[in-house]
């Protein structure tokens, strides 16, 4: 099990001013920032990160919701981070995410949901490697 996963703050919530609060709840929670940038996406760039869900029927969408705006990748580190992270930000659905979450506070729908998280180790390191170099890692 990696210490490691992967997270972005989404378009919507920079746009909101909502990056302090957001990495607040974060560092809250135990989590050490390892790399952090501010990223804008060209739609191609988002369609590349999100290639996985190629098929489906929200794709476009998803594509167009990434790019519209800056992001903020960042790498985290705790002990057990893919799960508790998942834990931290709560459902996709923001009107399934529980109380005290990072969606349940954040996100306005299933496609600005304020945050993505990394759903297991092996896409932790992808998805880290898609923004990061080896030095900006510390
Ligand atoms: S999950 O967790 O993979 O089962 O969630 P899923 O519903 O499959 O959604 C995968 C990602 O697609 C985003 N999404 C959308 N974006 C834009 N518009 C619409 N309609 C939409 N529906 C889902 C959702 O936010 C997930 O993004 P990440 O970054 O992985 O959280």
């Amino acid at each position: 099990m990696s210490n490691k996963t992967f997270t972005m703050v989404k378009p919507h919530a920079v746009a909101d001013n909502n990056i302090g609060g957001i990495i607040q709840m974060i560092e809250t929670a135990g989590f050490r920032i390892v790399a952090m940038k501010k990223v804008l996406l060209t739609s191609e760039n988002a369609g590349k990160f999100y290639e996985v869900h190629k098929e489906r029927p929200f794709y476009a969408e998803l594509c167009e919701t990434m790019s519209a705006g800056p992001i903020i990748p960042m790498i985290l580190e705790k002990e057990n981070a893919v799960a508790d992270f998942r834990a931290l930000i709560g459902s996709t659905d923001p009107a399934d995410a529980a109380e005290g979450t990072i969606r349940k506070k954040y996100a306005k729908s299933k496609g600005e949901n304020a945050v993505h998280g990394s759903d297991s180790d092996e896409n932790a390191q992808i998805e880290s490697s898609f923004f990061f170099s080896g030095i900006e890692q510390f």
